[in-house]
């Protein structure tokens, strides 16, 4: 039995199964959802609930977020009954979201001022890695601070590497999913090109996973693709403001470049579906 108790908050796609990795673990988990009906999945697994995020820091030793973007980081510390309202002092926020470096500095700076420590600290992987407790973890921020929570991280992730100062592990997500982007449209117009010289999607993506070429993330989006699968699993409007955010920090690449207004171009229609429903786009 672990004895540190974690509030989580955030219980989208990722949230729930990573947060139920730490409750399998072992550790006490209460949880806050803006939503309250997703409440419901992690109370059947044990967790506790709590009403607003300021009453959630009370109870916790550690507070992870695993939210939308960072406006919804920005709410979460300086709404009311935010984190910030509840000028509690010694805990460590740990931000999982895929966000900005810049908000995660600024939200570093006002934890410090109460007497707080932030890692930013998102993941590569989705809902599957998350089940299954593999996600890789870049982390920014203090080394003690990393080195101390470490081992709750390794209860969600295969692998935890602190990467740089506040906002480093931001800035490596971004990296990573900007290649992400790429990969999606890369993959989505082989199988087009493919389609129109009569090649099927099934026997090019049996022909790819074999290959050299083959990776997990083409084994899985493969799949969705042959059985046209768009749930989302990692919403195309994500994939989208991580490109945004990106190009905010510098990124000015040729291929890059197109990944990114593609995705623009495609976020209107098309957000809501999987990062992989850019092939209806492509395929127009
Ligand atoms: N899905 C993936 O494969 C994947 C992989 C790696 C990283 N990520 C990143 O992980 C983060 C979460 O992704 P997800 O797929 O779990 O997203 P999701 O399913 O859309 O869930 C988003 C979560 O953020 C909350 N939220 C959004 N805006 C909020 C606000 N203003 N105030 C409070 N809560 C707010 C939502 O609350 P409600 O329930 O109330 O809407 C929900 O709990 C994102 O930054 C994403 O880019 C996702």
């Amino acid at each position: 039995m672990n004895t540190t108790k974690i509030g989580w908050i955030g219980l989208g796609n990722m949230g729930i199964p990573m947060s139920q990795s730490l409750i399998k673990a072992g550790f006490p988990v209460i949880v806050y959802n803006r939503t309250k009906a997703k409440e419901d999945h992690l109370k059947a697994s044990g967790a506790s609930v709590a009403l607003t995020p300021a009453a959630l820091i009370q109870q916790a030793d550690v507070v992870i977020l695993m939210v939308t973007n960072d406006k919804a980081i920005d709410d979460i510390f300086r709404g009311n009954n935010g984190l910030l309202a509840a000028g509690a002092s010694g805990k460590v926020i740990i931000n999982m979201s895929t966000v900005s470096p810049a908000i995660s500095k600024e939200m570093a700076a006002a934890c410090a001022e109460q007497g707080n420590q932030y890692l930013d600290a998102p993941v590569s992987g989705s809902v599957k890695q998350a089940q299954d407790a593999q996600l890789v973890i870049m982390a920014g921020g203090d080394e003690n601070t990393f080195e101390k929570v470490k081992p709750i991280l390794e209860k969600i992730g295969r692998m935890a590497l602190l990467v740089g100062n506040t906002g480093a592990g931001n800035t490596a997500k971004l990296v990573i999913n900007t290649l992400l982007g790429i990969q999606a449209q890369g993959l989505t117009e082989a199988i087009v090109f493919a389609q129109r010289s009569s090649i099927s999607t099934t026997d090019l993506v049996a022909l790819i996973n074999n290959s050299a070429l083959g990776s997990p993330f083409i084994k899985i989006k493969g799949e969705a693709l042959v059985n046209n699968n768009f749930n989302a699993m990692f919403s195309l409007s994500n994939i989208a403001k991580d490109l945004r955010l990106a190009k905010d920090i510098g990124l000015s690449t040729p291929l890059a470049e197109v990944a990114y207004q593609t995705f623009q171009d495609a976020e209107p229609a098309l957000g809501d579906e999987d990062i992989i429903a850019v092939y209806k786009q492509i395929s127009i």
